[in-house]
């Protein structure tokens, strides 16, 4: 009784209201997924205002349903809605974030991931009692899928023209044929973009993931490529394959249960005095409490840690669990110098995000 009466009444209301955000978000992600399938945000940006009538009409799906989901959508605050005249619409920075796959700030992708995890609870709940979490194939192929989607842009309209020109006479060497491993290459959204732009060269795409693989065969075979293979590095490591020029990764060390081991195999296997390691991974400051406080995403991208990328990084007994954030710029520079590497850059690359770094074996 004491407790209940030092509860400040208004603070728990607001409390209330901020966790009853919390819980609608989470319908949110389910809710916005559909219309993602639907095609319900794609019609209301292209052709939108509507009422619900015209909506589902459009699209030839149930009025009632589509009047329910608007509902829910103009309360929440992702479509606008006109009481005059009872329609909704988009706004264009809607249509970009909820609408437009080719768009940068497209997020389908981050609704498609977490919606995948939720059936992951009870196993979640069993890593906080074992330690040991789940690995990118428990979580399924939707799981990978929105992964692949929210860094397609980057590696479709940014990784040929702005990144590897950032590395001193790649571009020139890949014209003229040159060898490159993408590991942890996801559905090779990378590799592709690469082997599609360098026909010369040989790209190996690497993962760990079935699932991936999967995914990545699927793709390559999609973009009809001969330039590219796919291997698992347990089966075939990556010095089995002789010596790179470049070696990628995307989003890979902070997921990794063993990074240490990764960077040392990366190093092993570039060629001796002119290979390269691009490494794109998580922007993050140094410590959580700059993270709690400044970081724009740090919210989002601690929910990833826990259900995706920490759990992965645990996923074998003696695991790293970097997390999300765990790879920051001091820990990469350290981690590759302490491989071997001599040469490190953190590249000024405008991306909110990610941060990318350049290793070398030469200063
Ligand atoms: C966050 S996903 C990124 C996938 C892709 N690069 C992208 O950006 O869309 C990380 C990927 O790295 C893979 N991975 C983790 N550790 C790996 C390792 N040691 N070797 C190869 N792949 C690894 C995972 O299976 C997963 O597919």
């Amino acid at each position: 009784m004491s407790e209940v009466q030092q509860i400040d009444r208004d603070k728990l209301g607001l409390f209330v209201k901020q966790t009853g955000g919390m819980v609608a978000a989470g319908f949110n992600c389910a809710i916005s997924l559909v219309g993602d399938r639907l095609g319900l945000f794609k019609e209301l940006a292209a052709n939108g205002p509507y009422d619900s009538e015209g909506l589902a009409g459009a699209l030839g799906l149930q009025e009632r349903w589509v009047r329910e989901w608007l509902h829910h959508q103009a309360c929440i605050g992702q479509v606008e809605y006109d009481a005059a005249t009872a329609t909704f619409a988009m706004s264009p920075e809607a249509a970009a974030v909820l609408a437009q796959p080719e768009h940068p700030a497209f997020l389908m992708g981050a609704y498609e991931s977490a919606v995948a995890v939720f059936p992951a609870v009870e196993k979640l709940a069993d890593a906080f009692r074992t330690g040991l979490g789940m690995s990118y194939d428990d979580h399924g192929p939707n799981c990978a899928c929105g992964i692949e989607q929210m860094g397609a842009f980057t590696k479709q309209q940014r990784l040929v023209p702005e990144l590897i020109p950032m590395i001193p006479g790649m571009r020139e060497r890949l014209q003229a044929g040159a060898k490159v491993a993408d590991v942890g290459c996801g559905g090779a959204l990378s590799t592709i973009a690469m082997a599609q732009a360098f026909p010369n060269s040989t790209f190996i795409g690497y993962d760990t993931s079935t699932v991936a693989l999967d995914r990545a065969r699927a793709n390559v075979a999609e973009a009809g490529l001969a330039n590219i293979a796919l291997l698992n590095p347990m089966d075939e490591p990556l010095s089995a394959q002789g010596q790179f020029d470049l070696v990628t990764t995307f989003d890979v060390v902070h997921d990794t249960p063993y990074p240490d081991r990764l960077i040392a195999d990366i190093f092993a296997s570039l060629s001796a005095a002119d290979g390269y390691w691009l490494c794109e991974d998580i922007k993050g400051f140094e410590s959580f409490s700059e993270n709690h406080s400044q970081h724009p995403l740090a919210a989002l991208l601690y929910g990833f840690s826990v259900t995706i990328c920490m759990s992965s990084g645990l996923s074998t007994p003696d695991g790293a669990g970097l997390g999300t954030l765990g790879f920051t710029r001091n820990m990469a520079e350290s981690m590759g110098l302490a491989a071997g590497f001599t040469g490190f850059q953190h590249l000024e690359v405008d991306n909110p995000m990610n941060n990318y770094y350049l290793f070398s074996k030469t200063e």
